[in-house]
């Protein structure tokens, strides 16, 4: 028997702790028998003082033991793996949406379980909830039916799936506990491990807009994911990708899946097409476990094809209509959902003159979506799902003269629309047209 204010005492000190201490302290917060600000100190102790390896590894188990565990042992009688994506999060980050069918079209299962907008940050479950009809958070048994008829699905966590990273991440949200590379391998891996994946690819963000701001820290928890990832038998990689300005166009929710129904039907912005090309196909190698040369390349070009075929296109229109969807919402010519009681609201910059963008504070454009109304200030608020920020100019792009750096989609009945569209305008550093800037690649790295 422990006392939980010895395990809270041994990591104040910096000490290691043992694989019971973690079990003990963590079976105990999630069944309700250590109170919050128990659980918050010993929260704290581990962001100050860390752990090693080994400890993170139990703290992780100890997690996925807290509740139900996915079992596609089905599929893989069937011969089919089991994959999923996951990305620490950022402003117009949407790839979930296309991975997901390119993925299911591929020949593979994946059941993703994706979360809601975080801080400003979006959320894949949110931008679901914006097509009418869809059930993004269903429970477990629907989910599992779903995932064995259709091999895809979109899921949320739920009160029984890994229970003691719900709690945890819920006070460490309000104890400023969340950032600490053992504790978020934890809460990421164990939500990721009870899918019980074959292969998993990470997209590890970095810059103004990700919730990690500096590369090295980002290497750092890519690295510490993948290490958690391997030991546990699964496949992992993780990219190291740029959020030093949003992703695509538009930011928002059903703005963003208007945007991945673009990309879904050959269209739309080349950066979110290119990076789920990369990690759906990055993902596709780790699934069907292809060591042959050039296996990424070929992986690659079949992601491609199942884009220009419009087979991925099917795909998620199955998977929208197998989880409620109204097919019906989705065709163009109907934008109720979409843009119905809104209006866009045009950001010029102060110049008149043609200029070229520098740089984007892409942290005040995902903050600004949260005064907006498309984020949360508490976790229980709700979102709306018609407010954001499209036709958005890209860093190295030209504004010609009295042209929008983007629009602002605000209800009609906004009174804030000025004091927005110059905090706006504010996040768009703008040099002469002449001056050419360095693209920076959308993909820095790739940590295995
Ligand atoms: N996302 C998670 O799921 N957990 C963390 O700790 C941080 C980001």
């Amino acid at each position: 028997m422990f006392l939980p204010q010895e395990i809270i005492r041994k990591k104040r000190d910096k000490f290691n702790l043992s694989k019971d201490e973690i079990h003990f302290f963590v079976n105990s917060f999630a069944a309700g028998k250590i109170p919050d600000y128990q659980m918050a100190a010993l929260a704290m102790a581990i962001v100050l003082n860390g752990m090693n390896d080994e400890e993170t590894a139990h703290l992780l188990t100890a997690m996925i033991q807290s509740g139900e565990r996915m079992d596609w042992s089905p599929l893989r009688k069937r011969g089919i793996p089991c994959v999923d994506k996951h990305s620490t999060g950022g402003v117009g980050d949407k790839t979930s949406l296309i991975i997901l069918p390119l993925l299911v079209a591929d020949g593979l299962a994946v059941p993703m379980v994706a979360g809601r907008g975080l801080g400003h940050t979006g959320g894949t479950v949110d931008k679901l909830e914006s097509i009418p009809g869809f059930m993004a958070q269903p429970n477990s048994e629907q989910f599992k039916n779903w995932i064995l008829s259709r091999r895809g699905a979109f899921g949320a966590q739920t009160d029984s799936f890994v229970p003691a990273d719900k709690k945890l991440y819920a006070l460490r949200d309000v104890t400023a506990t969340v950032e600490s590379i053992p504790l978020i391998t934890a809460s990421i891996m164990s939500k990721k491990l009870a899918e019980d994946l074959d292969a998993l690819v990470l997209d590890v963000k970095f810059g103004s807009g990700a919730f990690l701001q500096s590369s090295d820290a980002a290497r750092q928890l890519a690295q510490s994911l993948v290490n958690a990832g391997k030991m546990a038998g699964c496949r992992v990689e993780a990219a190291l990708t740029n959020m030093d300005e949003p992703l695509g166009r538009s930011a928002g929710h059903a703005c963003e899946v208007v945007e991945c129904l673009d990309i879904l039907q050959g269209a739309g912005a080349l950066d979110t097409k290119e990076l789920s090309l990369q990690l759906a196909a990055r993902a596709a190698v780790l699934g069907h476990q292809d060591t042959t040369l050039n296996a990424h390349e070929r992986a690659y070009t079949r992601m491609k094809n199942h884009l220009s075929s419009g087979r991925a296109y099917e795909v998620f229109l199955e998977i929208a209509e197998q989880q409620g969807a109204h097919l019906s919402a989705l065709d163009r010519s109907n934008t109720e959902w979409i843009d119905s009681g809104t209006i866009d609201i045009p950001v010029l910059p102060d110049s008149k003159e043609k200029m070229r963008v520098k740089s984007i504070d892409t942290r005040a454009l995902g903050l600004l979506l949260i005064e907006m109304g498309a984020g949360r200030k508490r976790k229980e608020d709700a979102v709306d799902h018609k407010v954001g920020i499209v036709q958005l100019k890209k860093v190295g792009e030209i504004i010609e003269a009295n042209e929008p750096l983007c629009f602002l989609r605000l209800r009609k009945n906004d009174t804030h629309a000025d004091k927005l569209q110059s905090d706006a305008a504010r996040a768009f550093s703008l040099i002469g047209a002449d001056t050419r800037i360095e693209p920076k690649p959308l993909i820095a790295d790739w940590i295995k």
